[in-house]
Order: structure tokens, then sequence, then C-alpha cells
């Protein structure tokens, strides 16, 4: 079921209630956290919790194959808008990396993610998951899409400077964290968001899969 929330803001800061509540709870929580436009709320909600990270451990979902100090690297980017303002350690964020087998060993050294945030792409993609990604992927390194680089040009001078491929966690990883929340934002991603939650599950569709999941809970503003 898709819960439709009334403002970008009450998204933000219904998803950073869920991440609060995970952390209080469980002070060592593992969680994967996206990068994009639609968590930069949620982060800033986050931050201004002033929240105690010193023993939570995350994983991000992916990152551009290019110098992780890259102003617009995923790196950069959780940096900025999180893990330089608050009090988590640095060695306890972690982004998929090579080998990426050494990555899946890390996060399962971990014992299993308790809360996974997710966004998802104007094609259905998850992580850099594209459309026709194996439902029993594992991290590893993709093209992107022309659709992908379309739409994250925005981020960048001009669309030639969009990294073609990347290191992403694979489905097949993302399925099993405990609890997966999908948060989408704006009226373009309500169509997809609907194929996606109420249509066929299917590997052209990438986050279908999260109709499998028996703990999923997805939230959207337009
Ligand atoms: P966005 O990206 O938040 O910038 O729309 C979401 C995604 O591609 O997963």
């Amino acid at each position: 079921m898709i819960n439709t929330l009334k403002s970008y803001k009450e998204l933000s800061s219904t998803v950073a209630d869920i991440v609060e509540y995970q952390i209080q709870e469980q002070p060592l929580s593992k969680l994967i956290f996206p990068t994009g436009s639609t968590p930069l709320g949620m982060y800033k909600e986050l931050v201004s919790r002033e929240l105690d990270w010193s023993d939570v451990i995350t994983f991000n979902l992916d990152e551009y194959l290019m110098n992780p100090d890259h102003p617009y690297s995923y790196h950069s980017f959780m940096r900025k808008n999180l893990f330089d303002r608050i009090n988590i350690y640095p060695d306890h964020y972690h982004f998929p990396y090579r080998p990426t087998l050494s990555f899946e060993d890390t996060m399962y050294a971990n014992k299993g993610i308790d809360l996974c945030i997710l966004g998802i792409g104007s094609n259905g993609h998850i992580a850099f998951n594209e459309p026709g990604s194996s439902f029993k992927s594992k991290t590893r390194v993709v093209d992107l899409s022309e659709q992908t680089i379309q739409d994250n040009s925005k981020y960048f001078d001009s669309i030639d400077d969009v990294p073609k491929q990347a290191i992403t966690m694979g489905l097949g990883t993302i399925m099993e964290s405990k609890k997966i929340i999908l948060m989408a934002n704006g009226n373009h991603k309500l169509n997809i968001l609907n194929v996606a939650m109420n249509g066929e599950v299917t590997e052209d569709v990438p986050a279908s899969i999260l109709q499998k999941h028996k703990n999923v809970e997805v939230y959207y503003c337009d």
C-alpha cells in the first residue's frame, strides 16, 4: 500500500521518525541509506534531532565508479548531508567497493540489515539496479541506463560528466533487509510507484520485487 503524505516536509519527518525509532530501540542498528534528492529533507531532520549514532553502522546503496573524493560522488553527498554532521564513526559507514564480494562479506559480518531506506528511479530502479536486473543480484558493477544518466545529469555540470558506471547493492542483497522503507517525492514518480507496487512483479520493473518482501512501507508525496 502506498501511504500518501501531505507535503515533502511530512515525508521527510515521517521517515526520520522511523530511523530515529530504530536507533533508539536498538543503538547497534545496521542501516542502508540512499542518495538523491528525495532523502535530503530526511537527512536534514535527522541532523537536527541530535541522535546518538555512536553505535550505528551504515551501508550506502550505491556509488558511481569515480573518485570517492569527487564533490559529486555519493561519499561526498553523504558526508556533506549527514555523516560529517552527526557523531557516527567514519569506519562505521560503508559504500559499495571492489572487490564487491568483500563488500557483501562486510555486510554479512555485521549480521544483517535492520532497516533499509530506498528511493525509486523514474524507470523503476532501486539503487542502481536498472530494468532487467536479476532479482537474485548481489553487489556488482553496472552500466547506468540512458534514462538514469539523463535524470542524474541535473547534479553535474553537463551530461557528459555523469559517470556511465556504478557499483550497486543487488536486489537480492536489499531484499535481505529486515524492514524496507521506500520514499518517493513528486507527481512524476506516482505512475512508476503504482506500477511497481500494484502491477506485475517483473525484473523489467526492479522495484516490483518489493511486493515479495514481508515488511515494506511506501511513503509518497506530490
Ligand atoms: P531522486 O533519485 O531521489 O533524485 O529522485 C531516486 C533514485 O534514483 O533512486
